[in-house]
């Protein structure tokens, strides 16, 4: 049994170390470890010391219970005020450097601009999305190693960590540029209640040899559904519907097995060949279908580390490579284009 004196003994400690410590921490970054440390739901100090409470005494437990907790909200909230004053002291220095000069005179049309072919993608599908109910989210490209591969199924000595080699950040192991949008699933579940539709196009990266078809960085949009009763069906119809926007009304999709650690049962898949009509061409190597997305329904122990219950809910999950639906559709051969600057691209869109 532990003495109920030395559990409140060690409650103040923690107290007093984790206001001590977040005084210290000064950057988004530093806050990311800060909060792995204290509240880490495998080796936080707070989770720790919560579950120590079943070795305290019956009659004291409860007690102490409501004293841990109160302690833990009110952790909890000094740590949110941190996050929110970091972010703004960000968004004021942006607000500094950003600010627009209205009273600027217009420039000459040749030298206005116009929306790169990725963003111009990325619009419509966002555009479709929100129309069938999603909601548009970001996140961010440097990542953590949890919510880019362990939460989503990628255990540290997984083979599957291989597919997706990408860039560490120097003295930071544990944060990685992300290799897929899948990164945001569970950081967007933890946030929302059930049933949930979310969007998320953005940048991603890869430790690629480049070549016409393989770059280092890259775009996807991923989407997932989160609901009772959700089958592969809706699934289906969800990116028929997506299919046929894009690429006209004939199209049909055609979806093979695939595995993704992150889903279960995974899927490739396909739209027929736009370009041929599926007779067989150059660009579908005559086999009358293009390879455009990945999907499948969310693993349950991606569902769990969103805070969902696989037994009452399901969901599905898709990524399309936003690159790969523009190459297509305007039948580019390098991908390498997209980051290059050239003018002589860029002015055909
Ligand atoms: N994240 C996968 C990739 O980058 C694509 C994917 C998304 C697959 C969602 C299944 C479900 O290759």
């Amino acid at each position: 049994m532990l003495h109920d004196k030395i559990m409140q003994e060690k409650l103040a400690n923690l107290k007093k170390n984790f206001v001590d410590e977040l005084q210290n921490v000064s950057n988004l970054l530093d806050l990311d470890k800060f909060e792995q440390k204290f509240f880490s739901r495998k080796s936080g100090e707070i989770t720790l010391l919560m579950k120590s409470l079943k070795e305290v005494s019956a009659e004291k437990r409860k007690e102490l219970g409501k004293l841990a907790n109160d302690a833990k909200k009110e952790l909890q909230e000094l740590l949110d005020a941190k996050v929110f004053g970091l972010k703004n002291k960000d968004k004021d220095k942006l607000a500094e450097t950003e600010a627009i000069d209205v009273t600027q005179p217009k420039l000459p049309k040749h030298l206005g601009g116009h929306l790169h072919p990725i963003t111009i993608i990325q619009n419509k599908l966002e555009d479709l999305f929100t129309s069938m109910g999603f909601e548009v989210e970001d996140g961010p490209e440097l990542e953590s190693d949890y919510y880019n591969f362990s939460a989503m199924n990628i255990p540290e000595d997984h083979p599957a960590r291989d597919m997706q080699d990408t860039f560490y950040v120097k003295d930071h192991s544990n944060w990685v540029m992300r290799t897929h949008t899948s990164s945001m699933q569970v950081r967007s579940m933890q946030k929302r209640d059930t049933p949930m539709r979310v969007v998320i196009p953005g940048r991603c990266f890869r430790n690629e040899a480049t070549d016409p078809r393989h770059e280092h960085t890259f775009y996807q949009l991923e989407g997932f559904v989160v609901d009772k009763n959700v089958s592969l069906g809706d699934m289906k119809g969800v990116l028929e519907a997506t299919v046929k926007h894009l690429y006209g009304k004939n199209s049909k999709i055609r979806l093979r097995p695939k595995f993704y650690p992150f889903v279960e049962p995974g899927v490739n898949g396909e739209v027929s060949c736009f370009l041929c009509m599926s007779k067989g061409c150059r660009v579908c190597k005559n086999t009358g279908w293009l390879e455009i997305f990945g999907a499948g329904m969310i693993h349950p122990s991606v569902l769990k580390e969103g805070n969902i219950n696989p037994d009452i809910y399901q969901g599905f999950a898709f990524g399309f490579g936003l690159n790969r639906l523009v190459m297509l559709k305007y039948n580019i051969e390098d991908i390498r284009n997209f980051q290059s600057g050239d003018l002589r691209f860029l002015n055909q869109f």
